[in-house]
């Protein structure tokens, strides 16, 4: 393969700026399709070429593609001010715009890249921008408010937000450094609080983070705006997919902050996108990753997937370059709409094709909380089950904001946050009197819950607002209680993200709590486990249950709740679960790790 590189060609932008872009080019003058990776963590940096999650550059400039790699705006070799989600949408359209007018480029553009980078995908699409065909965003999201920001039950992600602001501003400030601004002691500061998880976190109030601030204004605009508002829905292509007439390729993983959201904007594609080519054109992969690097092995301390779980298997640039082929280049005998949707499901630690999702298949079924009012701790009597239940009953447990529930594990970013992102043990916060344990038998036949999952709590609370949490937990032969999916309801919001309501302190409300997606058989000896609580600390920031702006709190603001999960046939507290049978459930191959 021979090709040529160059590197640093300006590219002008409608405001004057001009946005340092590397352009890769197979040999001979073209003109050659090209695909577009905007990025702010360094077109020319090591990691946009050598991460197993994101697809192989060269291959694709093997395939006849012109790739093209651009620093945006305030970041690397790219003048201007970073200011995150800002300009990403324009400068994306001038960026394929100037694409389009190049010589050697056919004038069809596809636009690929992880995370941020799919950022600058969704916000390109719902213009329309001529030249552009297909966008392949990986672990990313098309509403920023529901992750990788906030939640979809209006907490705030807080170890994303900090891990994220923290290193971003750290690159501000290194930035600035060169250029003569800034105090060099400050890099001290930011980089201490990310090797130590508790000088990041605990602090409050949240709002108060000067050191991150100075050199990243965003974050104080993040925490100025904990509603879903203007601010939010300027940036979120979701609400606009009636507008996006391109295809997309999404890659995700069961343990990654973006994955509710990345499958969300793939139903709402299919259900809403603005041509039969948009909503037909999608495809969705997901394995048992997360964001973190390294977990593309589908190997974690305390559960492993097997050697079919890495992301080698999948082969990401293939499914690339079939989706850019076809939709690109338009080669149209690459069809492949019977099988849109590639999972790995666990427990049978196998891969799996699908038609859709939701699987077409699936059975939303209850599994309702029961029991005599103990269920605190994995050791009381808290039980799950689908039988109709008898006799209301509630469980009580004190919420302590200055003891909050540890995360453990599940779709945290990074180690900034005190745990390592996946499948990790739940046994030691399943001790917990804060933490309710609601429990199946062990299972005699295996049972599949692949899709969303959704708990439905009939709940009060001494406090004008508070926070419940929920975890799904295959608990295993040997005892170990494996993290398969959360979410958090911030009570406020339970009927808005845009009007917040208080509680009435004593009244009981129905909470829905979206406890995002998941794909695992629970297999026979296992049970199905639900934990209830009202804080996961720091995935999601804590609530002071004070009722007033949370990230202006101060530690001496911190009130105690007493919070109640009612049960019973007038208050059906229930888990809903998405259920599928197969033959291949029916007949589980997959052996208990050892581990
Ligand atoms: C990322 O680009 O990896 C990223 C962006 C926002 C939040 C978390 C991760």
């Amino acid at each position: 393969m021979t090709f040529t590189v160059e590197v640093d060609v300006w590219v002008p932008m409608r405001d004057g700026i001009a946005l340092a872009t590397n352009v890769w080019r197979p040999e001979g003058p073209g003109p050659f399709p090209a695909l577009l990776v905007r990025t702010p963590y360094g077109k020319d940096d090591a990691g946009l070429y050598g991460n197993p999650k994101l697809p192989d550059v060269f291959a694709f400039v093997d395939a006849g593609y012109a790739v093209v790699a651009q620093d945006v705006r305030g970041t690397s070799h790219s003048p201007g001010t970073f200011a995150p989600q800002t300009h990403e949408g324009a400068d994306s359209l001038d960026t394929l715009a100037w694409l389009a007018d190049q010589p050697w480029c056919d004038g069809a553009v596809g636009m690929w890249g992880g995370s941020y980078m799919g950022f600058a995908q969704w916000q390109a699409a719902p213009h329309n921008p001529p030249a552009l065909r297909a966008i392949a965003p990986v672990m990313s999201s098309a509403d920023p408010y529901a992750a990788p920001w906030r939640s979809p039950g209006g907490a705030l992600s807080q170890d994303a937000v900090l891990t994220w602001s923290t290193l971003s501003a750290v690159r501000n400030l290194s930035r600035g450094l060169a250029d003569g601004h800034g105090d060099p002691a400050d890099v001290h500061a930011l980089m201490s609080g990310l090797a130590d998880p508790r000088s990041l976190h605990n602090p409050l109030p949240l709002a108060d983070r000067s050191a991150v601030t100075r050199y990243l204004p965003w974050l104080g605009e993040v925490l100025d705006h904990p509603e879903r508002d203007e601010f939010w829905q300027e940036i979120s292509a979701i609400d606009h997919c009636d507008r996006i007439t391109v295809p997309a390729l999404q890659i995700g993983g069961w343990y990654d902050v973006f994955i509710g959201e990345t499958v969300r904007s793939y139903t709402m594609m299919r259900r809403h996108g603005g041509s039969a080519e948009a909503r037909n054109g999608q495809r969705l992969l997901i394995g048992p990753w997360s964001h973190a690097d390294g977990t593309d092995l589908g190997t974690y301390p305390d559960r492993s997937f097997g050697l079919a779980s890495s992301i080698k298997t999948v082969g990401v640039t293939e499914a690339h370059l079939r989706f850019f082929d076809r939709w690109v280049q338009g080669r149209t005998e690459t069809s492949d709409d019977a099988h849109r949707v590639r999972i790995f499901v666990m427990g049978i630690d196998r891969w799996r094709d699908e038609v859709d999702w939701p699987l077409p298949d699936t059975r939303y079924t209850d599994f309702f909380l029961a029991g005599g009012g103990r269920a605190n701790t994995a050791g009381g009597d808290g039980v799950l089950t689908r039988d109709a239940v008898s006799g209301e009953t509630a469980d009580t447990f004190l919420y302590d904001p200055r003891r909050p529930v540890p995360s453990l594990g599940g779709t945290v970013l990074a180690s900034a946050s005190g745990t390592f992102p996946g499948p990790a043990d739940q046994t030691a916060v399943e001790t917990r009197e804060d933490v309710l344990c609601f429990t199946t038998p062990v299972l005699e036949h295996p049972v599949e819950v692949t899709g969303h999952v959704t708990l439905v709590l009939h709940v009060s609370s001494s406090a004008p607002d508070t926070d419940f949490t929920g975890k799904l937990v295959d608990v295993h032969p040997d005892g170990r209680a494996i993290l398969l999916c959360e979410g958090i309801q911030r009570a406020r919001y339970r009927t808005s993200l845009t009007d917040p309501e208080p509680l009435e302190p004593g009244t009981v409300y129905e909470l829905a709590i979206d406890l995002s997606v998941t794909a695992n058989v629970f297999l026979p000896g296992h049970r199905i486990r639900l934990e209830v609580s009202s804080s996961n600390f720091p995935r999601y920031d804590r609530n002071t249950n004070t009722g007033r702006t949370i990230a202006g709190d101060s530690e001496d603001d911190l009130a105690v709740a007493v919070n109640r999960v009612h049960h019973g046939p007038a208050r059906p507290s229930r888990l809903v679960l998405p259920l599928v049978e197969r033959p291949e459930t029916e007949h589980p191959t997959a052996t208990e790790e050892p581990t």
